[in-house]
Order: C-alpha cells, then sequence, then structure tokens
C-alpha cells in the first residue's frame, strides 16, 4: 500500500543541512498497524508530513497504491490525500467553533456529501468512538480524551485508507492515552492501516510491528536487537 524508496528530505538553516530525512526505504502492507518511535528532533513529523502527502521529498519515490506521488500535481496530491489519508494530530486540530459533530462534518461537505447526509455519518462516527450525548458540545467543553476522540471520528468517518496519527497521546494523560491506544487497536482489528508516530515505548509496544526512527534514518526493532 505505501513504499518508500530512497527517500531523502533535508532543511537549511543558513549554511547547515540538516537531513530530516535520511535515504529512507520503508514498506506498509494494507491492514498493517505500525508505530514508529523515535526521540525529538528525529525526523517523525518530517517523515509523517510526506507520508500524508502534505509536503513532499527532496529525491526518492513515494508510491501510494501503485501511484508514483512525484508523478502528481498539487491538485491531485489534495485529491489523494482527502480519498486516503485520515490524521490525527498531537494537538487534536477540531475548530474550536464548532460543536464535536460539525468538526466531523468539515471533511465529508468537502467530499461534497449533502448536509443532511454528512450531519447523519457525523453521528455515527461520535457514537462509534463513545461520544453519544456529546455531539453539541464545543471542544472547549471537552476533556483533552474526548477531542481526541472527536479528531478520530473526524479522521474516520471518510473511511481513509490510512490513519496517520503524530504523537496523539501527547497531549493526554497516561490513562487517557491508553484509551485512545485501545481505540486505535480495535480500529486495526476491524481491518484499519495505521501508522502511529511517538516518542513513547510503551505507546508503540501496543502496535503490531515496531520501526525506530534515529537522525532521519529508519531502523526495525529486529536490526536492533540484533545489534
Ligand atoms: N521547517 C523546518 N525548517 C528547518 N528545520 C526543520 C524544519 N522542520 C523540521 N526541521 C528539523 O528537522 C529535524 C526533524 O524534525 P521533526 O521531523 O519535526 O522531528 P520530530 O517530529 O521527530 O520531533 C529536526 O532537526 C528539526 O529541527
Ligand atoms: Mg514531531
Amino acid at each position: 500500500m505505501i513504499k518508500l524508496l530512497n527517500l531523502n528530505k533535508s532543511f537549511f538553516m543558513g549554511d547547515e543541512e540538516i537531513k530530516a530525512i535520511d535515504n529512507v526505504n520503508f514498506e506498509v502492507k494494507k491492514g498493517e498497524y505500525v508505530s514508529i518511535i523515535g526521540p525529538s528532533g528525529s525526523g517523525k513529523s518530517t517523515l509523517m508530513n510526506i507520508l500524508g502527502l502534505l509536503d513532499v521529498p527532496d529525491s526518492g519515490e513515494y508510491i501510494l497504491d501503485g501511484v508514483n506521488t512525484k508523478d502528481l500535481t498539487d491538485g491531485e496530491l489534495a485529491k489523494l490525500r482527502n480519498k486516503k489519508i485520515g490524521f490525527v494530530f498531537q494537538n487534536f486540530n477540531l475548530l474550536s467553533k464548532l460543536t464535536a459533530w460539525e468538526n466531523v462534518q468539515v471533511p465529508l461537505i468537502y467530499q461534497g456529501i449533502s448536509s443532511k447526509e454528512s450531519k447523519k455519518i457525523a453521528f455515527e462516527y461520535l457514537e462509534k468512538v463513545g461520544l453519544k450525548g456529546r455531539e453539541n458540545h464545543l471542544p472547549k467543553q471537552l476533556s483533552g480524551g474526548q477531542q481526541q476522540r472527536v479528531a478520530i471520528a473526524r479522521a474516520l468517518c471518510c473511511k481513509p485508507e490510512i490513519i496517520l496519527a503524530d504523537e496523539p497521546t501527547g497531549a493526554l494523560d497516561s490513562k487517557t492515552g491508553v484509551e485512545i491506544i485501545e481505540m486505535f487497536k480495535k480500529l486495526n482489528e476491524e481491518g484499519q492501516t495505521i501508522i502511529l508516530i511517538t516518542h513513547d515505548n510503551g505507546i508503540a509496544q501496543k502496535a503490531k510491528k515496531i520501526v525506530r526512527i534515529s537522525d532521519g534514518k529508519l531502523y526495525d526493532e529486529e536490526a536492533i536487537e540484533n545489534g
């Protein structure tokens, strides 16, 4: 489903080159649940932005469902992103003036679904993430964990092929974090492909496959354990 081949991305600070992604090769198959773990500054968000088609690499290939993304225009990339990828961020990224159900409705409206139908779908997905009865709450009237559930409902409602979650428990207390991770596990058991990015070992261990990132280079767990 996802294939990265010899991927590179650098940032420049004056004359200094920072290799945020350093010759990465990586594959994710349909139905997998992969954690990418690494310390702050190791390149996790840069990798997530590339995987999520929010940024492009300097060199190398990113093949998504058989499509080489370097052949696509910005418009085509945006379309592919809306169709295939659901994002979950550390800070939820909810719109503060919209209620829970209106937040979930936003991407559905972008997809051209009618307001009546999209409201119905938003309510269904809020129920799925355990927020029945909270549909009309504003983000500030919800706890952090509940806000993250709204964000997960918003990511799921367009039936994305892949959920990309960047530090989804980073702003939550550990008990709430575990609840969110349990939800990802359940979604994966239902067939959802998930890539979870974290600096937290305990969180990473819940995934079926763990990959480490350090200074922009990827290593799978086995390779590390075997030296
Ligand atoms: N827009 C940018 N400009 C300059 N340097 C950047 C930029 N984005 C990321 N970096 C650098 O690239 C490296 C990887 O950053 P990032 O992907 O955000 O790491 P992580 O998410 O693992 O904390 C860091 O050294 C960071 O300072
Ligand atoms: Mg980051």
